[in-house]
């Protein structure tokens, strides 16, 4: 392994970040990799807050990434980190300086004046093509991500972020040193907004590909795949099932990560039944982000190799 290549670790919170999981996800990584340090190509299909990029990236050598996701904003806010991360820098300290100068009931009023134009912009904002509102807009989307409540990212079926103020002393609004490390680390990479289904181009023998799909809800009321509008259902956890194995016949080495539905009721084969014939590891993981406090705790989640 070659150490401190990069330090940098996810800008956001994420829900279903994996910096959790990482420790049992590192042990698995396909072994010649492990072995040369160096990574040819990498492509994550559900990046989200991109724990384990940025993980590889401060231990391997890669020499070229593609990261997909169909959420725009979260999307927008890599493209800023890699296209204009000094300005964004700037926007983000003035933001800070104002906003922690203030007392509580002034930093509640900042945040809905904030979440109020962030979401009164989205009606009319051009995601297809690059310019400087994206600064502003990741700006705020950063601002947010880093004071709602519980660092979920929320919207309501018209798109329009919903969740409510959280209660932090000092939030680390900006944090120059990350953004900077982030900026590079992105050097050599590729940002994507996309459904997973569109990754398979890049993806070739040899390629690294790691998945990490919304999870299967493990309760009824868990409200855990809903990071986008509409949602993941088994119907779309069936169909990566199929991807899975188109691009394990191009001689890619896969790593998947699930939620074992195990948890819930043992008779749940769910996943054994899409991935039997591929290396199926079920490992234990802390979850942080639920609506209701019994999803906090010790789970157990599924790792899927194809090596
Ligand atoms: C479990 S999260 C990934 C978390 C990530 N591994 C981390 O460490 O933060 C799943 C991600 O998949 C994205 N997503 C949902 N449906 C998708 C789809 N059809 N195609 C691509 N990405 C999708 C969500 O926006 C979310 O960011």
């Amino acid at each position: 392994m070659n150490k401190n290549i990069n330090n940098a670790k996810p800008f956001l919170k994420w829900a279903g970040g994996k910096n959790q999981l990482l420790k049992e996800l590192n042990k698995r990584l396909p072994l010649n990799l492990k072995d040369a340090g160096t990574i040819g190509r990498y492509v994550e299909p559900f990046v989200g807050g991109g724990a384990m990029f940025f993980n590889l990236k401060n231990h391997y050598n890669i020499k070229e990434s593609i990261l997909l996701d169909i959420n725009k904003e979260l999307v927008m806010a890599y493209q800023v980190m890699k296209n204009d991360h000094k300005i964004l820098i700037d926007l983000l300290d003035d933001i800070e300086d104002n906003h922690l100068k203030k007392d509580e009931n002034a930093r509640k009023d900042n945040y809905y004046r904030i979440r109020d134009i962030y979401n009164s912009k989205l009606k009319d904002f051009d995601f297809n093509n690059y310019n400087e509102q994206w600064i502003e807009r990741t700006s705020y989307f950063i601002f947010l991500n880093k004071t709602c409540f519980n660092g979920l990212f929320r919207q309501n079926k018209n798109g329009q972020f919903n969740v409510p103020f959280g209660l932090y002393k000092n939030p680390n609004i900006c944090d120059k040193i990350n953004i900077n490390l982030v900026n590079q680390a992105l050097n050599n990479t590729e940002i994507i907004c996309s459904d997973f289904i569109h990754s398979d181009k890049y993806i070739m023998e040899g390629t690294f590909v790691y998945l990490d799909p919304p999870y299967r809800p493990i309760s009824k009321t868990s409200n855990f795949t809903m990071y986008s509008k509409g949602g993941f259902t088994d119907l779309d956890q069936l169909e990566l099932s199929n991807f899975y194995k188109n691009i394990d016949q191009k001689g890619a080495y896969l790593m998947l990560s699930n939620s074992d539905p195990k948890n819930n009721d043992l008779t749940d084969t769910f996943f054994d039944n899409l991935y039997g014939e591929y290396n199926i590891d079920i490992v234990c993981a802390r979850r942080n982000i639920n609506r209701n406090s019994s999803g906090r705790g010790t789970i157990n989640e599924l790792i899927i190799m194809n090596y």
